[in-house]
């Protein structure tokens, strides 16, 4: 299996609308996100920027469908996920791919067998999960050490096999929470010239929350967030 043939599954187009959460603690509700609107394009990478606190997980777990805003909307195509919960959990499985900066790889498993966990509850067989895992292994630079645990592997490569593990059922859409927050830079930069490959060379939509301003400066587009809004949507430094 080649890296071209790993996916088949185009990026998607996001458009967020007005969106605003706010959580509520004991008698007392704080506006975590206060309208948040942005459109986010395929094929290319879109970096989530401010401040610690601002909202930009909160953001990103609305878009991937791991919450829901109190109002507005996400529309990823022509589709709104957010429609039913079960629209919401196939497209967490199915269409969305995570990263976070926790590696959260399963510790008594190989980097091969945590590759094929989902794709076991995705139903996929048992010849297509073992050809793929390591095809993504090989991808991500880590074929050599498929039959390794995560207590044997470092920090970067262990989040290399869960850029791997965010591909198993070739989502759209890659999300990543500050991927290179744990990793020294070498590491960092190859971390995100992988996320960035993935926009670039394979049409996904990728979007990265990130205080690395070296992980910022590969955006295609900029979206600058302060207190629960976005404050600037800029180009990146490649346009
Ligand atoms: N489940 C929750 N319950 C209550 N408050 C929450 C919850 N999740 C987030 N918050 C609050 O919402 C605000 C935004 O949090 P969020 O994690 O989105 O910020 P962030 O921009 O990702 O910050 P960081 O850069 O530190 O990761 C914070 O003030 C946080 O305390
Ligand atoms: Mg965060």
């Amino acid at each position: 299996m080649t890296s071209k043939e790993l996916f088949n599954r185009m990026g998607m187009d996001i458009r967020t609308c007005e969106l605003t959460k706010q959580y509520r603690v004991a008698e007392n509700t704080y506006p975590v996100l206060k309208g948040v609107s942005c459109e986010i394009k395929k094929g290319e990478v879109t970096i989530i920027q401010g401040p610690s606190g601002c909202g930009k997980t909160t953001f990103l777990n609305m878009l991937g469908g791991i919450d829901v805003p109190d109002q507005g909307e996400v529309r990823v195509g022509e589709f709104t996920p957010q429609t039913t919960e079960t629209d919401l959990s196939r497209y967490r499985l199915y269409d969305v791919g995570f990263v976070f900066q926790s590696y959260n790889l399963i510790p008594g498993l190989s980097a091969l067998d945590n590759l094929q966990l989902p794709m076991t509850v995705a139903g996929r067989k048992h010849s297509e999960r073992v050809e793929r895992a390591h095809a993504l292994l090989q991808l991500v630079g880590m074929h050599e050490k498929a039959s390794k645990k995560p207590d044997e592997l470092s920090g970067g490569e262990q989040q290399r096999v869960a850029v791997a593990i965010a591909l198993v059922n070739d989502p759209p859409l890659i999300l990543a929470d500050e991927p290179t927050g744990n990793l020294d830079s070498k590491n960092g930069m190859i971390v995100a010239d992988l996320l960035c490959s993935l926009a670039h060379d394979y049409e996904k939509t990728v979007v990265i929350a990130t205080h690395d301003p070296s992980v910022g400066s590969k955006g295609d587009q900029i979206l600058q967030m302060r207190d629960g809004l976005i404050v600037a949507d800029g180009r990146g430094w490649n346009h």
